[in-house]
């Protein structure tokens, strides 16, 4: 297939799939720029991209999504990296790499967290971001209201001063912490002269990358992985992550990965496990036309994965009535784990093991909600069960 030049372009130089951003806004914004360098026609557009990095850049911030905000996917979230960041250090500094670090949010977020531990500075942060005007935001470290959405974690009292009208700078100690800059994960060359990192996080772009990007992005984040580190994605995207160079840490479909040469036979214990984040509430907007009935749970997954829980629960709740399946029961918990409806999710999960009692993703899901609700003898009971299953391949 020939792709548009335009898009073409994109898609090699930035891994961008322009379809993730919806239909309609790609078209969009290519003939917002055309428009702006009075360009008639998209060949001679992705000429001035080529020859003209000025315009390329003017593009690129137009297509990607920086939105974050400060301890997404939760305060103890961001509390257990930091306590396994201080288990990890051993008397040396660990380093960790936030990629993409949108506008600073998480990687400060991560900061807040080391010195709400009382170990501030035990580890050094570098945050990368392919946009430039991205990064000069993080560097400013001034944010609205907005960027503090996270329930039952807001760092302002502590550790911002109101600076403007509904504007909150970051303490300066904090913004030492983090070493911003701009960077493109999926180029060969990316970080080439840096060492390994212990921890890396990962969140909120694999949603946006060709298959073929996240390829390349997994290559890279491999190399730049110490041995013994981490790899944290978000649940929303862990099973987008290639197969092969990595492996979920703990038990499957879990958001945490080790290096596949490192990865123990066995699901691990508790100590040294980095727990789940909570679901993703911005994914991105699904474009119209795959609001269609998914026919398989990949697709319903698809929608999940993009945030639009309520269609994939209806493509499950349709395909269940037509002739149940423990892949989409399992599926169906899964969506209401993310949703918040633990009840719901355990009596999925369980209708799953029904049919069919070897379902590796019911199995870790309910041993996890037996675990949450203090019931231990039942989850080792569940995890006994994961344990005799053969090894997944990945
Ligand atoms: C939604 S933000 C995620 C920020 C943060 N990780 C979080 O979860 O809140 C996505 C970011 O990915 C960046 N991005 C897109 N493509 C990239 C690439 N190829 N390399 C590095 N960053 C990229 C965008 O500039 C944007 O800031």
């Amino acid at each position: 297939m020939t792709l548009p030049p335009v898009e073409q372009l994109v898609r090699a130089r930035i891994g961008l799939d322009p379809l993730s951003l919806g239909a309609a806004t790609f078209p969009r914004v290519v003939a917002a720029r055309m428009s702006a360098r009075r360009v008639g026609s998209t060949a001679d557009y992705a000429g001035v991209l080529a020859a003209d990095p000025t315009e390329w850049a003017a593009l690129v911030e137009e297509l990607v999504v920086s939105e974050g905000w400060f301890f997404r996917g939760g305060a103890a979230y961001f509390r257990e990296l930091a306590k396994w960041l201080r288990e990890r250090a051993a008397g040396r500094t660990p380093r960790v790499l936030s990629v993409p670090c949108g506008c600073g949010e998480e990687p400060y977020s991560l900061a807040l967290a080391l010195d709400d531990e009382g170990v501030p500075g035990l580890a050094t942060i570098d945050a990368v971001d392919l946009s430039p005007a991205s990064v000069r935001r993080a560097e400013a470290a001034r944010y609205p209201a907005f960027a503090f959405r996270e329930a039952g974690a807001d760092p302002r009292p502590q550790h911002f001063r109101e600076v403007g009208a509904n504007r909150w700078e970051l303490d300066p100690r904090v913004r030492a912490a983090v070493r911003l800059r701009v960077g493109n994960l999926v180029a060969a060359d990316f970080l080439a002269a840096e060492a390994p990192f212990d921890l890396i996080l990962c969140r909120n772009l694999f949603i946006y990358l060709t298959d073929e990007a996240r390829g390349r992005a997994v290559v890279n984040l491999h190399r730049l992985l110490a041995p013994g580190g981490r790899l944290c994605l978000t649940p929303a995207e862990a099973d987008r992550l290639p197969p092969g160079l990595f492996t979920a840490e703990g038990s499957a479909g879990l958001a945490t990965f080790v290096r596949t040469e490192e990865a123990r036979p066995k699901p691990a214990a508790k100590s040294g496990a980095i727990p789940r984040p909570a679901a993703s509430a911005d994914a991105p907007v699904v474009p119209a036309a795959r609001l269609d009935p998914p026919a398989s749970t990949t697709a319903a997954r698809e929608l999940a994965d993009a945030g639009n829980l309520d269609a994939a629960r209806a493509a499950c709740e349709r395909a269940v009535r037509a002739g149940p399946s423990a892949e989409w029961y399992s599926l169906l918990g899964v969506i209401d784990l993310a949703a918040g409806r633990a009840g719901d999710a355990e009596s999925s999960f369980r209708r799953a093991l029904y049919l069919d009692p070897d379902h590796r993703e019911a199995l870790t899901h309910l041993a996890m909600l037996c675990d949450r609700r203090g019931d231990a003898g039942p989850a080792s009971g569940l995890r006994r069960r994961l344990a005799r299953l053969p090894e997944a391949t990945a």
